[in-house]
């Protein structure tokens, strides 16, 4: 294909949406660790896994060898109402900057549910239509990845019940309304609805909630529940497959752009758009075709990749779920109740974690001051007003623009922008009326947090 000028902002055609996933599973040399069973510590098999996953989401959990996985037609039809995403050269940024970077974000925020988490979502809600289920249930932290499954639900009618943590629950009454127009029920976590979560709040009065936490109240429910499987919205195998369709269009406006990316940039908070967006840039530099400097972003008052342990945890507060062998601050740490509910979550995907143990991926953590000011400014540059989560993202491609005007090297920077943040103006509000702290776990709180981590020697 001839390579043209770069436009502001880049469409691909309709036909250029991927119609496989990239699993880069299959090219690591270091596998993610198996999931185990909290009980045994034995790798959980397809069998054990039944009663909580849908049976072909467990396959491609199993799965580490397939490369490129068909995405289903229906699938493939649903991504074409917002799909392909655009890839944006952030030349206004870069002016205000005045930087010699250059800056490209890839922007999943222009469908309903506001995020990169309808990719997975329809992806999800249709395998359990496939299998004859009348429902799921879920967490969600700063509510997007409930809306995502609230409306994938919807498209293929089946039940959705969303346990939200109550910090956001209460932060976000209109992310609620939002679920329960699509038709979703909608819980704040922890609730009195589930034994875990009566006991979580009597062990933590007050608690302000987990994503860990409202976990375990959505597996507890989907377990009990007749004709019902538990879903979730990041750190799974099979989640950041779904998510590779970021990286895949990513990967191809540059290629028919001549866009050479030295870095890539994405906030992690599970790891799911961050290990899409990277996902087929990794593939590459496994495979020695291609060298990219890869760095997650989270926030500095849940720093599970630059403060944790890479050990098995529980996925879960109530230690009921799979366990997982990833970055982890310990399922009992509970972050402060910072604005980015959506990076609130103690691990990180078992994929991302290995790749940063292999020294693949760099990471930073950024203070919610410092990200608010990035957001602002990228708001106000751009046009577009990002999520939290995603004001991550920013504050490090903008840290390392500033770097590039520094030394006066022309890098080209492409980040992660998964979101917008309409639904987080208490966050803007708190900022702009200069009440907005930072809060960092002391080394005490993180070692109580590491306390919990179970020693597992397999
Ligand atoms: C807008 C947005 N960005 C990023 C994230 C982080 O999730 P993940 O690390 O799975 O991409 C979330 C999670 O809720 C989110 O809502």
């Amino acid at each position: 294909m001839s390579k043209m000028d770069v436009p502001y902002k880049i469409y691909l055609d309709e036909s250029e949406i991927p119609s496989t996933w990239y699993n880069v599973r299959a090219d690591m040399k270091n596998k993610p660790a198996p999931l185990i069973h909290p009980g045994t510590h034995k790798p959980l098999t397809f069998e054990e896994m039944r009663p909580i996953f849908c049976d072909e989401l467990i396959k491609q959990e199993l799965d580490n060898e397939t490369r490129d996985v068909p995405i289903p037609e229906a699938i493939q039809n649903f991504y074409r109402m917002y799909r392909p995403s655009p890839l944006i050269h952030a030349e206004f940024l870069e002016k205000a900057l005045d930087t010699p970077a250059k800056i490209f974000y890839k922007f999943e925020g222009s469908n309903t549910s506001g995020s990169h988490k309808l990719n997975s979502a329809i992806a999800q809600a249709y395998y359990a239509k496939e299998q004859g289920l009348k429902g799921v249930t879920t967490e969600t932290g700063a509510g997007q990845w409930g809306t995502a499954l609230s409306m994938a639900s919807a498209f293929f009618g089946i039940d959705c019940k969303v346990f939200m943590v109550k910090v956001s629950y209460e932060q976000k009454p209109f992310r609620r309304e939002v679920m329960r127009t699509y038709g979703a029920s909608v819980t704040p976590s922890p609730s009195m609805d589930t034994e875990i979560g009566k006991k979580i709040n009597e062990d933590n009065p007050g608690t302000t909630g987990s994503l860990g936490c409202a976990i375990s109240e959505a597996v507890e429910v989907a377990t009990k529940t007749e004709g019902y499987r538990y879903v979730l919205g990041s750190v799974l195998n099979q989640v950041v497959l779904h998510q590779s369709v970021i990286g895949m269009e990513t990967m191809t406006a540059c290629k028919k752009y001549d866009i050479k990316p030295d870095i890539v940039i994405g906030c992690a908070g599970g790891g799911s758009n961050l290990g899409g967006l990277i996902s087929p840039f990794v593939g590459e530099k496994l495979r020695g075709e291609a060298d990219y400097r890869i760095i997650a972003v989270e926030p500095a008052s849940c720093p599970s990749l630059t403060r944790g342990k890479f050990a098995y945890d529980y996925a879960d507060l109530g230690m009921v779920c799979p366990m997982a062998k990833m970055y982890t601050l310990g399922h009992g740490f509970i972050p402060s109740a910072n604005h980015a509910g959506g990076l609130r979550y103690h691990g990180m995907s078992p994929v991302l974690s290995q790749l940063y143990h292999d020294g693949l991926m760099e990471a930073v953590s950024v203070e919610q001051t410092s990200v608010f000011e990035a957001a602002t400014l990228f708001a106000r540059t751009e046009g577009i007003l990002p999520a939290p989560e995603s004001g991550h993202a920013i504050r490090a491609a903008i840290d390392e623009a500033l770097k590039c005007k520094e030394s006066g090297e022309e890098k080209t920077i492409v980040f992660g922008l998964t979101g917008t943040g309409y639904f987080d103006m208490k966050a803007y509000e708190q900022f702009n009326d200069g009440t907005m702290t930072d809060r960092m776990p002391t080394d005490e709180e993180l070692e109580k947090g590491f306390a919990g981590i179970p020693e597992i020697d397999l």
